[in-house]
């Protein structure tokens, strides 16, 4: 390994998420509009040897661990040997996925044969017309099934996202809980972040510390679990239960300090941080034909041009601080 991810804060980049697909068979509320997003023509999107080539630069350099997401990542035609190349990389520990579980059942089987070894499957709700309201599509049941199957198949813990939204599904919170009682499951609630043209508001914001009264009125024995230092999540433990709880505080506690991420977007464009807004472009070079080191040091130059974007880190704080939502809660308790 270089220094190659190595960033201007001393924080060793070894997570690399690739993005396979801007397409998705749902339209979640939160995430996309009723017609779906403007997609980049398939010409311009990375294939699937492209794709190999470059995680290759990042695991040569360090990184050992690859997520796939999108968009939906099985909507991928060739997704099966896009888990097959990656997972033979030399230097990587861990192939994971995060998808929204409408096709994963079937794929399942196969996709852990050729390696993909953890998996993270979105669900909303429990209740299957909240489900069709909150994605514009059916297909609960499946999810459901695909959870099912990865519990079956050994994934330990396959772990459940769950966007928590204020009158829409806070009220299933404990309904999710017991998801962990007999299974290991992990379910992770997760803050809702207001994109810039998503249809919900700051309002629905259900901050972590709300979420955690809901549980511990509830449950005995709940315990803290040490994160990783990268870890995103804050885990827990309850009494009894084979799953576990996790709480994604992206909105009201910054994980920034310890992240350890990259992205590879579906058009080839390389990106360090989920806020920043600056990208570069990987696919266009290697089409030219660069060579693996003019390859490395864009890289390298993106991820030390990080300094760049502490202004921005202290803007989006200041942005915020300017919701009255997050006044009232006082961030950085
Ligand atoms: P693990 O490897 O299992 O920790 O996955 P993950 O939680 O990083 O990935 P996943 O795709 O399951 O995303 C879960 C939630 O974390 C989503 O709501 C993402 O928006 C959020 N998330 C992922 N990476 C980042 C990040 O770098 N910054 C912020 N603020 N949120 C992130
Ligand atoms: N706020 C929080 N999480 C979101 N996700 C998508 N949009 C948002 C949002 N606005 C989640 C998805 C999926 C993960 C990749 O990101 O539900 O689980
Ligand atoms: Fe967006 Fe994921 Fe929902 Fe698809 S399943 S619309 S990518 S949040």
């Amino acid at each position: 390994p270089s220094d190659m991810l190595i960033d201007s804060f001393g924080r060793l980049h070894t997570y690399l998420r690739i993005s396979l697909t801007e397409r998705c068979n749902l339209r979640c509320q939160y995430c996309m509009p009723a017609e779906g997003v403007e997609l980049t023509p398939s010409s311009q999107l990375l294939s699937q040897s492209e794709i190999v080539s470059l995680a290759n630069l990042f695991v040569t350099s360090g990184v050992n661990k690859i997520r796939l997401t999108g968009g939906e990542p099985t909507i991928r035609k060739d997704i099966e040997d896009i888990c097959l190349q990656l997972s033979n990389l030399k230097g990587l520990k861990t192939l994971a996925m995060t998808t929204n579980g409408i096709t994963l059942a079937r794929k399942l089987p196969k996709l852990k044969e050729f390696g993909l070894n953890s998996i993270n499957i979105s669900l909303d709700t429990l209740v299957p017309a909240k489900f069709e309201f909150l994605t514009r599509r059916r297909g609960h049941e499946k999810v459901l099934e695909s959870i099912n199957a990865a519990v079956d198949l050994g994934y330990n813990p396959v772990k459940v996202n769950c966007v928590v939204m204020r009158g829409v599904n806070d009220d299933e919170i404990c309904d999710f809980v017991e998801l962990t009682r007999s299974r290991p499951i992990n379910v992770r609630f997760i803050e809702f972040m207001p994109f810039d043209g998503n249809v919900w508001n700051v309002k629905k914001l259900v901050p972590y510390y709300e979420m955690l009264d809901k549980v511990v009125a509830k449950y005995q024995g709940l315990q803290r679990i040490q994160d990783h230092p990268s870890e995103t999540a804050k885990n827990y433990r309850i009494d009894g239960h084979h799953g576990t709880v996790s709480f994604i505080t992206s909105m009201t506690e910054h994980f920034c300090a310890g992240c350890n991420r990259l992205r590879l977007l579906a058009d080839g464009n390389f990106k360090v941080c989920l806020f920043g807004p600056s990208e570069v472009s990987l696919r266009d070079p290697l089409r030219a034909g660069a060579e693996e080191d003019e390859l490395r040091e864009i890289i390298s130059a993106a991820v030390h041009s990080l300094l760049l974007m502490i202004p921005w880190s202290k803007e989006r704080k200041l942005h915020m601080l300017e919701c009255s939502t997050l006044q009232k809660l006082q961030i950085g308790r």
